[in-house]
């Protein structure tokens, strides 16, 4: 009597009438009711981790954490006092030879345990010291991405404050676009605190609605931006000059320990290895993805990146060099890091006039949305954390992820001669090459290897007979590791 007015499907029907030869039409609405509610229940448990909606929405929010403040400013202005196109030949190579495979590294770790870098290790660990040792190891990583965060966020706050003060100052808010633009602590903290809450309010949106939809929308704007301003600044007088100083090689510095050592340390932090934001956005990969493509295709994304960011940046300092700014410091070397941006380019801009301001509005844009879709990436790996480990929600987590990073940056504003160098030192050219060396051990030596085979060919495109699945198990296991260890020695030494 009670099941003619619901369609449902013979097995419940089947429970139903056992259970209750003789419901009613309540009590069958009752069943149905609760079956629908565990079946939320169920799904809300497994969609609880974020998965990214579409393959472009992951290379896009790859390459977004890759392309940062390291390709646009560090990448050209290291080439340009590390012999130019020969920094970049070595930087190539250490990309593709020796980052790629350590991205691929933590891509699989992440997909492999669908969890951060500290499950993802536990995951593959074959006894307690392993286990242990991948612990630590993922706290690291934690920490280590905390502290870039909390130097980068102090930078980026930097270029949103230029990119706020040249509208301004046009609009003839002189005093306001001073502060904005002069090193100054309430300046420094409050531009470091904006950028920190647009962080914090992209990854509280979760992984499909905060992350993957908010580097879907900036990405492609940075790339336009990027090539439209190299273009540009290509037709000014000195342009030429400066292409010459970035593509003719000064082979004299190549294979320069320093230089080889300068080129693995942008080559991680561009690709942000090491500390587990790509293990985590690998973890929010679909099973049924091709995980070697998309990581070329990251790759390539970075690399190109950096290499157009130089056909602007060492034109520009040319350029601005033939309106006599100064470009050199006392050694003879180019001008590079902090004054090449801070004070290189703007004196370039305000030689422009009205052209200027559109261009300085256009640079600093650009820098600020590529260190925003970097920083999201850095804050994603405390919060994944916290959510998987502690069961938080996002919202919780992300604010309180946020409370602390910032609280760690303020420190630094506030003992900036001391605390700045050092953090960046410490966590980018020490730390990261570190944990990129063990993330190789990991998924090199502890991982079973046929369990590794079986993840990397979860997709049917990846047969066990391609070029990938042959070489990159063996050269993860031996070659990155020796690379890294030697130019770390050598480096020490
Ligand atoms: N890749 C980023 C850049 O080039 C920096 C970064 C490092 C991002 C580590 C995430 C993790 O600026």
């Amino acid at each position: 009597m009670s099941t003619n007015f619901t369609t449902r499907g013979g097995r419940e029907r089947a429970i139903i009438s056992r259970h209750n030869a003789y419901a009613t039409p309540f009590e069958s609405v009752t069943v149905q009711f609760c079956k629908i509610t565990i079946k939320q229940g169920a799904a809300a448990l497994t969609s609880q981790r974020g998965e990214f909606g579409s393959r472009f929405g992951f290379i896009m929010a790859a390459a977004g954490s890759a392309v940062g403040l390291g390709n646009i400013w560090g990448f050209p202005t290291q080439a340009a006092s590390n012999g130019g196109a020969a920094f970049v030949v070595v930087y190539l190579l250490l990309a593709f030879l020796l980052a790629y495979p350590v991205l691929m590294a933590e891509l699989t770790l992440g997909r492999h345990a669908h969890g951060n870098m500290i499950a993802a290790l536990a995951k593959v660990s074959r006894n307690g010291t392993q286990r242990g040792i991948g612990t630590l190891m993922g706290i690291v990583g934690i920490f280590t991405a905390s502290l870039i965060l909390s130097f980068y966020a102090i930078v980026s706050g930097w270029m949103i404050g230029f990119g706020a003060a040249y509208p301004l100052d046009a609009l003839g808010a002189t005093e306001t676009a001073t502060w904005l633009s002069e090193f100054g602590l309430s300046r420094n903290l409050m531009l470091m605190l904006i950028f920190m809450t647009l962080t914090m309010a992209v990854v509280a949106g979760g992984v499909e609605k905060g992350i993957e939809r908010w580097s879907k929308r900036l990405m492609p704007a940075l790339i336009v931006t990027l090539i439209l301003l190299s273009l540009y600044v290509m037709t000014l007088e000195g342009a030429g000059k400066g292409l010459a100083v970035y593509l003719v090689p000064d082979l004299s510095k190549l294979w320069s320990t320093e230089l080889v050592f300068n080129a693995m340390g942008a080559a991680f932090f561009s690709l942000s290895l090491g500390v587990g934001t790509m293990l985590i956005y690998g973890s929010y990969v679909s099973d049924e993805e091709h995980l070697p493509s998309l990581g070329v295709q990251v790759a390539l994304v970075d690399v190109g990146i950096a290499v157009l960011a130089g056909f602007l940046i060492l034109p520009a300092m040319y350029v601005a060099a033939e309106r006599g700014v100064m470009i050199f410091n006392e050694a003879g070397g180019l001008l590079s890091e902090d004054t090449l941006i801070f004070v290189v380019l703007p004196a370039l801009f305000d030689s422009m006039n009205e052209t200027g301001t559109v261009l300085a509005l256009a640079f600093f844009g650009l820098m600020s949305i590529a260190a925003l879709t970097s920083s999201i990436s850095m804050l994603e790996v405390p919060v994944s954390f916290l959510v998987e480990r502690f069961q938080w929600g996002r919202l919780r987590a992300a604010f309180i992820a946020t409370a602390i990073i910032t609280a760690m940056s303020a420190a630094i504003v506030m003992n900036f001669d001391t605390l700045f160098g050092l953090v960046i030192t410490v966590s980018t050219r020490y730390s990261q090459p570190l944990l990129g060396l063990a993330l190789c051990v990991y998924a090199g030596w502890v991982w079973r290897r046929d369990v590794l085979l079986k993840e990397l060919a979860k997709n049917e495109e990846a047969t066990a007979s391609t070029f990938f699945m042959r070489w990159w198990p063996w050269y993860v296991r031996f070659v990155c590791p020796a690379i890294i260890v030697t130019i770390l020695a050598r480096s020490i030494a």
